[in-house]
């Protein structure tokens, strides 16, 4: 297993698109209702509001690659960018995705260890992250990784309103 990171720039524009899209839609469409998985999936990956984020200094998209084999993927945001606290003192995961196929095999560990180094050597204080209430299985995967809740915030799936944590990690600062 050769494991690689990529920093994605604007050329990965289509590749971006079309992962979040099958990674999202893997992940919710049991749970959620077509005509709001399809207003959702346009409005957050709009070809144009990607291309933004792609070019925000305050986000950072990451690839990860399995063999060669794109495999899963981050976005982190600093600052203004961030979705909510836009504390200076925080990194905001906003995404963390394994492709379905690889997923269950270390790859998300893989992924959170990323945006922790970055983290620290950012030397940010805290990461933290927003996920959906009933996504059981990331919030387990949260928690082993020492985040916890400290709020909750809503967002709109299509026309549903729905509750998300706030989960923090709090970073241990050397010196
Ligand atoms: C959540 C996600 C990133 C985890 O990645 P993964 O590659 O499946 O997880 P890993 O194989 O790296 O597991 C890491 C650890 O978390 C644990 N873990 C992962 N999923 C778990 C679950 N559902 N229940 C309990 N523990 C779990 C593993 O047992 C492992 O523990 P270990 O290190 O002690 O063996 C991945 O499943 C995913 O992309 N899910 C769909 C997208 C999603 O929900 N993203 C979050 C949106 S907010």
């Amino acid at each position: 297993m050769k494991l690689i990171f990529r920093e994605c720039v604007i050329d990965d524009l289509v590749t971006l698109r079309e992962l979040s899209c099958k990674t999202y839609s893997d992940t919710f469409e049991h749970m959620n209702t077509p005509s709001n998985m399809k207003a959702y999936l346009e409005q957050a990956y709009d070809i144009g509001k990607l291309r933004g984020e792609l070019s925000n200094i305050n986000s950072t998209f990451y690839f990860l690659y399995n063999d060669e084999k794109l495999s899963g993927y981050l976005k982190l945001n600093e600052h203004k960018a961030q979705t909510d606290i836009y504390d200076p003192q925080s990194l905001e995961i906003e995404r963390i995705y394994v492709t379905k196929e690889f997923q269950g095999r270390g790859l998300g560990s893989v992924l959170m260890n990323k945006a922790i180094d970055i983290a620290n050597i950012q030397e940010k204080s805290y990461i933290w992250l927003g996920v959906w209430e009933k996504n059981d299985k990331a919030i387990l995967f949260y928690k082993k990784n020492g985040f916890y809740v400290i709020g909750k915030h809503s967002f709109f799936m299509g026309e549903e309103e729905q509750t998300d944590f706030i989960m923090r990690k709090d970073l241990i600062l050397s010196n």
